[in-house]
């Protein structure tokens, strides 16, 4: 091999293009000369187990404290459970979530919840004592919001997925400075980014709008005021049921962002109801923005369909499912406007659910025979998976009688085959 000189060097120290070739007589030299016995298997590879830490599918979790934040929202602490397996938290990026995994009636439900804290928290001192936060809305009817504040409290066991979601900052792709608009409950990725900003974990100026009904609905808001002395971050309350001196009333409007967005160029960031998505959606062209400045956090499923703009009306008023998996088979019914996820779990069949809003691809299955409707707004499936047959249940409806296989849920891990 060649003596490596800096003249063969990229600036910074790099192996150049022409060193690099000269590498390869070498080393296919001493793939030549080497025994061709068997390799001794590695029983544990250091990368498979950073790789295992970083993307642990799921983690057992305990819950350390519950706080009520308003009427109808606590915010819940979680730290590791190593007896159930979790020696530490997997780390992750502000604006992704959580998939948590409830048992009720004998059913197994999913919900994602955004991570409120940052992921600074979740690290703590790198022994296994970090947290996550996760904020929950209790929503009339809902039933994983309402069985979480009605049954956990500090001690109880909970698991959840590794972090999710694409609702994160990247420098190389977005403005130096965001337009947050966070609607409700929505405000919770917010408060991850902002919680990093403050620990230096992220660095960019965040200008939020904070939609609620009425003053009594906002959460975090004395933390909120503490973090805009940063100057880093400002927060704008905008109130749609009241008027208040110092805040905005009404809805988050192209003018309002305007009003608050800075002459150079910024990003919009928004993170609420699907009713707000799609007035922004109707309304955020105005703006005249790239398309890559704009992103919505997708999670969550769609509450009315009806709304959807190519929304395609049912000939029926219910239609049966069967459901296969591992060769056993299970009809249960669906009303046109629930999902093909929500009628399977209500069936009691456990599917694997990270996003519910089509987005990550976890509830992938093979659409065997029938029809469905599946919003243009919400459809993330690849090409390949629209000509051979593949839908995501958690966005889509059906439109006839249909057979549909669903993969397997993944155990946690210390729950291997308690799960389906
Ligand atoms: S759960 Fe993410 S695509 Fe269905």
């Amino acid at each position: 091999m060649g003596r490596r000189t800096d003249r063969n060097k990229e600036p910074g120290g790099k192996l150049s293009v022409a060193e690099f070739l000269r590498l390869v007589p070498e080393r296919l030299k001493k793939i030549a000369g080497s025994s061709d016995s068997d390799v001794e298997q590695a029983a544990d590879y250091p990368v498979n187990r950073l790789a295992a830490e970083i993307h642990p599918g799921t983690q057992n979790l305990r819950i350390a404290k519950v706080c009520t934040l308003s009427a109808d929202t606590k915010l819940y602490t979680l730290i590791p459970d190593p007896e159930s397996g979790t020696a530490s938290l997997a780390p992750f990026a502000p604006g992704q979530y959580i998939s948590v995994r409830v048992e009720k009636d004998g059913r197994i439900l999913s919900r994602p919840y955004s991570l409120a804290s940052s992921p600074e928290e979740a690290a703590g001192n790198g022994k296994g004592d970090g947290v996550y936060e996760i904020a929950v809305r209790r929503i009339p009817g809902g039933e994983v919001s309402g069985h979480i504040h009605e049954n956990w409290e500090i001690g109880t066991r909970v698991t959840v997925s590794e972090p999710m979601g694409e609702f994160t900052y990247e420098r190389l792709r977005d403005a130096g400075c965001v337009v947050g608009i966070a609607g409700g409950v929505g405000i919770t990725p917010f408060r991850s980014h902002i919680r990093s900003i403050l620990r230096g974990g992220e660095s960019f100026r965040l200008i939020l709008l904070y939609g609620v009904r009425k003053e009594e609905d906002i959460i975090f808001g004395s933390e909120l005021e503490e973090a805009a002395k940063s100057g880093m971050i400002r927060v704008v309350y905008v109130y749609s049921d009241e008027k208040k001196t110092g805040c905005e009333s009404g809805f988050i409007t192209p003018g309002l962002i305007r009003r608050y967005a800075p002459d150079s160029e910024y990003s919009v960031f928004a993170c609420g109801p699907s009713s707000m998505y799609r007035f922004l959606e109707a309304e955020l062209p105005a703006l005249g923005l790239r398309r890559k400045y704009v992103r919505y956090d997708a999670k969550g499923q769609i509450m009315e369909p009806r709304g959807e703009p190519d929304y395609t009306p049912a000939d029926g008023s219910e239609y049966s499912i069967t459901v296969r998996r591992n060769g056993d088979g299970k009809t249960v019914k669906c009303h046109p406007d629930e999902t093909v996820m929500s009628a399977i779990e209500r069936g009691g069949i456990a599917v694997p659910s990270g996003c519910r809003s089509g987005e990550c691809g976890y509830c992938h299955s093979r659409l065997v025979s029938g029809r469905c409707y599946i919003p243009a707004s919400r459809d993330g499936r690849r090409q390949a998976d629209k000509i051979y047959g593949y839908i995501h249940p958690c966005v889509s409806y059906p439109r006839s009688d249909l057979v549909i296989e669903v993969p397997p849920v993944p155990a946690g891990p210390s729950v291997r085959g308690d799960t389906e």
